[in-house]
């Protein structure tokens, strides 16, 4: 059997993000609820308060962002990994409350159970990545490559 170009890939997990009801509408809500109730919480808001200025760009980033995850619709290029790794306050717990957050903005926004557990599972699994990054980081410095971790769709 032929294996499937990165063209037929990207089309097939976009008709599976359809299939789900994850379009576009969709990442808009959750993204704009989740960094609402962001900027709100006692734990996470003071992290993102000196970070970040101006929240449009970000929420637009954001936005992108989820949308070549989910998706595959290619207008995400930047590196997590890297804009993570230098923040200092934040650890297992931090990525915790961050979870918590996102999921209970996918439950309040999803339109089925089956995009709900999609988007949380994707979610979880790169916040795994980035806290062992973040931690590795910590341990090696120096290890920390400038092309670790970049991400272009
Ligand atoms: C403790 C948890 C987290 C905190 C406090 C946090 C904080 C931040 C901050 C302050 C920025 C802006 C950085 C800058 O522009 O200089 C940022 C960017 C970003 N965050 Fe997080 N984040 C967390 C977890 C996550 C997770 C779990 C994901 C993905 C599932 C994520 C995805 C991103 C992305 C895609 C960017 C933009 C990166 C870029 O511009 O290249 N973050 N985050």
């Amino acid at each position: 059997m032929p294996s499937q170009t990165a063209l037929e890939l990207r089309t097939s997990r976009t008709a599976l993000a359809d299939g789900l009801g994850i379009d576009g509408p969709f990442i808009d809500r959750l993204v704009d609820r989740f960094y609402s109730a962001v900027r709100s919480d006692l734990v996470l808001a003071p992290i993102f308060a000196s970070r970040v200025d101006d929240w449009e760009p970000h929420l637009a980033r954001m936005k992108q962002f989820w949308r070549s995850i989910l998706r595959a619709e290619g207008s995400f290029s930047g590196n997590p990994m890297l804009k993570h790794v230098v923040i200092p306050d934040i650890d297992a717990a931090e990525f915790e409350r961050w979870l918590d957050l996102f999921e209970t903005a996918v439950l309040a926004e999803a339109p089925n159970p089956g995009a709900a557990a999609m988007v949380t599972d994707r979610a979880r699994s790169i916040a795994a990545s980035l806290l062992a990054g973040v931690l590795r980081h910590r341990q090696s410095p120096a290890r920390q490559g400038s092309s670790n971790g970049a991400y272009h769709a």
